[in-house]
């Protein structure tokens, strides 16, 4: 069992797994992934979400070691995604008298997931509602779309804790020691990216509340500093730049459009982009291309033109992002093209179905190979992002 301490009477209960080949079938996750779940031990006890099916084994066996013989009254549903919510009717079988808490949402979408009645042992809660378990006190805050219609976040009274479902998450499993912001940025876009407007709701609940501990349904429980997250939530779910910087997102069939991009990049640093960063968009995790698009407040689109089209790596990369509800960047555009220069035409008409997007005025058109003349609109183009 993993030792993972909360408070006296708040245990961890989740599970690593190392072994998951792609988060939601699409992500990569070096450092593997946790699945969170929390055991509260009062008068009644209670635990907080279960775990992704690939850990009920761990998951039950750390219950019983916590529950040294006793019984759980209630399950607490905060998010029905299948990472938290695999072994619900597992426990409601073991634990013939437990209680399931949700709001209305989940119990309207449980019985996609679980042919099990709930109807004589649901409670149903709604915004503000409170369930008393003794000296702690749990309070329900719905957070739709935060990651899906149906998630709640609660918070407990009397230790301050507030268990934020997916918010606040991270890739990587408990006992990878690395830095928060990278992985929790990069998890932040992919996974909720698309609802910042539902994370700003829920962050405004959340100012109202006297917060000492946020317990994730991913990552490590945040004890200090939480200003430091929240901050960033608030950064990210606003889609503000969080930094001064130049992503150069590129595609290459051959070479030559990555050496113009690297001549770009150097043209940059004299020009004095604070930071540049190259994304070769077939071969880099598409993942971390979007995160760091998000991150820096530019970006340099270079691709070749592909079947009198766009090149499929590029057009992935502009989807994902409008998907994700890109914007506010300022954006420059060069294309590669060795009789018919098409892409930069391609990149505008998906650019523009974003909002607050300024593209550079002079596009940069390569063919085959760049010479003397691409070099200088490539200065041009330089000095217009950076102005
Ligand atoms: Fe970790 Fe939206 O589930």
């Amino acid at each position: 069992m993993n030792k993972i301490e909360i408070t006296d009477k708040i245990k961890y209960i989740g599970a690593d797994d190392k072994t998951l080949d792609l988060f939601e079938s699409q992500y990569i996750i070096p450092n593997g992934v946790s699945y969170n779940s929390y055991l509260i031990e009062d008068e009644k006890i209670v635990i907080m979400d279960t775990v992704d099916q690939r850990k009920k084994d761990e998951w039950l066996e750390n219950i019983e070691k916590v529950l040294n013989g006793r019984e759980v009254d209630y399950l607490i549903v905060s998010h029905l995604e299948p990472d938290h919510s695999a072994n619900i009717e597992i426990l409601a079988n073991k634990y013939k008298n437990m209680k399931i808490v949700g709001n209305q949402r989940t119990f309207n979408m449980m019985p996609q997931f679980f042919n099990m009645d709930t109807s004589k042992r649901q409670i149903v809660v709604k915004e503000g509602d409170t369930l008393d378990i003794g000296k702690h006190k749990l309070q329900f805050f719905m957070a739709p779309m935060v990651h899906w219609p149906e998630v709640m976040v609660t918070y407990e009274q009397t230790e301050k804790i507030l268990f934020s479902a997916d918010g606040f998450g991270k890739f990587g499993a408990l006992d990878t020691e690395e830095d928060w912001t990278c992985e929790a940025r990069r998890y932040y876009f992919n996974i909720v990216g698309k609802y910042g407007d539902q994370v700003q709701q829920l962050l405004k609940k959340a100012a109202t509340l006297d917060i000492k501990m946020i317990c994730p349904l991913h990552g490590p429980i945040l004890k200090e500093n939480l200003e430091f997250y929240i901050n960033k939530y608030d950064i990210w779910s606003s889609y503000t730049p969080e930094d001064d910087g130049v992503l150069i997102a590129y595609n290459s069939i051959h070479g030559n459009t990555k050496k113009a991009v690297e001549k770009l990049a150097e043209i940059l640093k004299e020009e004095g982009a604070k930071k540049v960063v190259i994304s070769d968009l077939a071969r880099d995790d598409m993942a971390e291309t979007i995160e760091d698009a998000f991150r820096y407040d530019k970006m340099i689109i270079a691709s070749p033109t592909y079947d009198a089209g766009l090149f499929p790596f590029t057009e992935k990369f502009l989807r994902h992002l409008k998907h994700k509800n890109y914007q506010k960047r300022k954006i420059g555009i060069i294309e590669n093209g060795s009789w018919a220069p098409m892409a930069a035409k391609y990149i505008k008409n998906i650019l523009e179905e974003m909002k607050d997007i300024t593209i550079c005025e002079k596009t940069v058109t390569i063919k085959t190979t760049m010479n003397e003349e691409t070099i200088k609109d490539m200065q041009n183009l330089a000095k217009q992002i950076l102005s």
